[in-house]
């Protein structure tokens, strides 16, 4: 008898990954799975799970301790996911991490007054802490964002092909939260092949993100067969912990006001609410395998009243750079998980 299914959520303890965990309680098709949390503060992890058992008391929500940005970590948290379920029905690779050290006034004046539409699917504004690296010498943003939920995949394997196996879908998904700012060809502009884990550059964010489609589109080519199955995702523009280094008042007033004004003149990325922004996910978590496609990314939009709803757009990745990456993406997990 297979037990109840599993989700597991990265940073589901704030922003989009606690909309997700909040989606998947309050709908009764997913209300009964057992929602883990992925987090690295326990405290953090309580405040969460109050909140979400203040919504549903009768969901089941359970804390594994976990940092992404450290590999040893990620494997001892995989192992301990195993030694407690069974199973692992959906990763949602969320947890995410912005290096935002300062607010560039005058660029983001010029560039809001230019570019109106398109200002908050960039960071122009927000400089970008640059030369930071792990303990173990990776790139912090690189090993946050991407590479720790790339080596968790790995780890989870197991779980997760036990799933595929146990439920009459036969999948199991991973799911990741990607970006508007890794998309497409802008990414290009951002990702350097001689720096790839972008510890030099000025966007190691958007080289994530990026990295983060590109890493989705490796784990169908190498998993898919087996019934793994993996989307990416992204939340639109929302109000989180995300840009919390830079976010005084004046900040969150003229945020607030203009992300609203926005939604209000049709700008569909303007999520605003992190619950909003998780619709997406948890769509490509939810939805039958057969309604939803690989090749796309799925975006989390809103109308202009504030209804949310899911677009998609097609993934445009070049299959050489995706083999490339590949081979340095599992290059690392061969030297970390065999440290
Ligand atoms: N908000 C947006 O507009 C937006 C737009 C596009 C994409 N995203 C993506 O959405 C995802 C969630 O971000 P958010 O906006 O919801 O921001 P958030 O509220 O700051 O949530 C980020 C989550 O990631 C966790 N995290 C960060 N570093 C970690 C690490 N080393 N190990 C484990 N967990 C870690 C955080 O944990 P702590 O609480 O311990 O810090 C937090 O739970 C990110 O991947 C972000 O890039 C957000």
């Amino acid at each position: 008898m297979p037990q109840r299914r599993v989700a597991l959520i990265t940073g589901g303890n704030s922003g989009v990954g606690f909309g997700i965990a909040q989606r998947l309680i309050e709908d009764p098709a997913t209300h009964d799975v057992t929602v883990v949390l992925a987090c690295r503060s326990a405290h953090r992890f309580k405040a969460a799970r109050n909140a979400l058992l203040s919504i549903r008391p009768q969901a089941t929500v359970e804390l594994l301790s976990l940092d992404t940005s450290d590999t040893q970590a990620v494997l001892k948290a995989a192992e301990q996911f195993m030694a407690r379920f069974e199973t692992l029905d959906v990763l949602f690779c969320n947890a995410g991490m912005l290096p935002a050290e300062s607010i560039n006034y005058v660029q983001a004046a010029f560039y809001f007054l230019t570019n109106t539409r398109g200002f908050f699917s960039t960071t122009v504004a927000i400089n970008q802490t640059q030369g930071l690296v792990t303990p173990e010498g990776m790139g912090t943003v690189f090993a946050t964002n991407l590479f720790g939920h790339y080596l968790l995949i790995h780890a989870l394997r197991p779980a997760l092909l036990k799933a595929a196996k146990a439920r009459s879908e036969a999948y199991s998904r991973v799911v990741w939260t990607g970006s508007c700012l890794g998309s497409g060809k802008a990414s290009m502009t951002h990702w350097v092949k001689e720096d790839y884990q972008h510890v030099q550059g000025p966007n190691p964010y958007e080289s994530s993100k990026f990295l983060v489609d590109v890493a989705s589109q490796i784990i169908n080519k190498k998993f898919g067969g087996d019934g793994i199955v993996s989307y990416t995702t992204e939340p639109g523009v929302s109000a989180s912990n995300i840009y919390a280094s830079v976010n005084n008042l004046l900040v969150r007033i003229v945020y607030a006001i203009t992300t609203l004004l926005l939604r209000l003149l049709f700008v569909a990325t303007m999520t605003i609410t992190p619950y909003n922004g998780a619709i997406s996910e948890v769509y490509a978590a939810t939805a039958p395998v057969a309604a939803l496609d690989t090749r796309y990314k799925y975006l989390s939009r809103c109308a202009p009243l504030g209804t949310p709803f899911v677009d998609r757009e097609k993934l445009c990745l070049d299959p050489a750079l995706v083999r490339d990456i590949q081979q340095k993406l599992d290059a690392l997990v061969a030297r970390y998980s065999n440290p």
